[in-house]
C-alpha cells in the first residue's frame, strides 16, 4: 500500500469511529432541552457554570429533575432559552 493510500484509510477510519461515537448526542443536534427561564425563582442566583447546574441536577445528589446527561458540558447553551 502506498502511503497515500494509507492516509487515506486512516482518515476514512477515524470518520467512521467518530461517527459512531458521537451517535449518542447525535439525538440532540439542534435540539434545546427546556429551559432554566421557566423556572426563573430557583435559577435567579445561578451563575451559569456548569458545575452549579450539576449541583442540583446530577443523579447522584438531585434536588430538581435529574439530568439524563451529567456528562455534557455547556448546559446553558441548551438550557437558556
Ligand atoms: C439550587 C439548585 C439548582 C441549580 C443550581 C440549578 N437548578 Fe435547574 N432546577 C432546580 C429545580 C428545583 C428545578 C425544578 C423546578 C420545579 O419543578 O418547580 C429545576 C428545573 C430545571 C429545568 C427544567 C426541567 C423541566 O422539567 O422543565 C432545567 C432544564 C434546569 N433546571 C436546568 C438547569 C441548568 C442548565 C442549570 C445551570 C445553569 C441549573 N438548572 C441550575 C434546581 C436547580
Ligand atoms: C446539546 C444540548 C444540551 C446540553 C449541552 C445539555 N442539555 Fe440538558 N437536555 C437537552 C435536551 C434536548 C433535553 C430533553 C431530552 C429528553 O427529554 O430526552 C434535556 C434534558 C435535561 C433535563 C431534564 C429536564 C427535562 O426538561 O426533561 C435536565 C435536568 C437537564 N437537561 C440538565 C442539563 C445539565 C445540568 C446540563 C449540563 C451538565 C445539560 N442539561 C446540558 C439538551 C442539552
Amino acid at each position: 500500500m502506498s502511503t497515500r493510500q494509507k492516509w487515506v484509510k486512516t482518515i476514512l477510519l477515524t470518520g467512521v469511529l467518530l461517527f459512531f461515537l458521537g451517535c449518542g448526542h447525535m439525538a440532540y443536534l439542534g435540539m434545546h432541552g427546556s429551559s432554566i427561564k421557566s423556572y426563573p425563582d430557583v435559577h435567579d442566583s445561578v451563575e451559569k457554570e456548569d458545575t452549579q447546574c450539576l449541583e442540583c441536577h446530577h443523579p447522584d445528589n438531585a434536588e430538581g429533575p435529574v439530568s439524563p446527561h451529567p456528562e455534557f458540558t455547556g448546559c446553558i447553551n441548551c438550557h437558556n432559552d
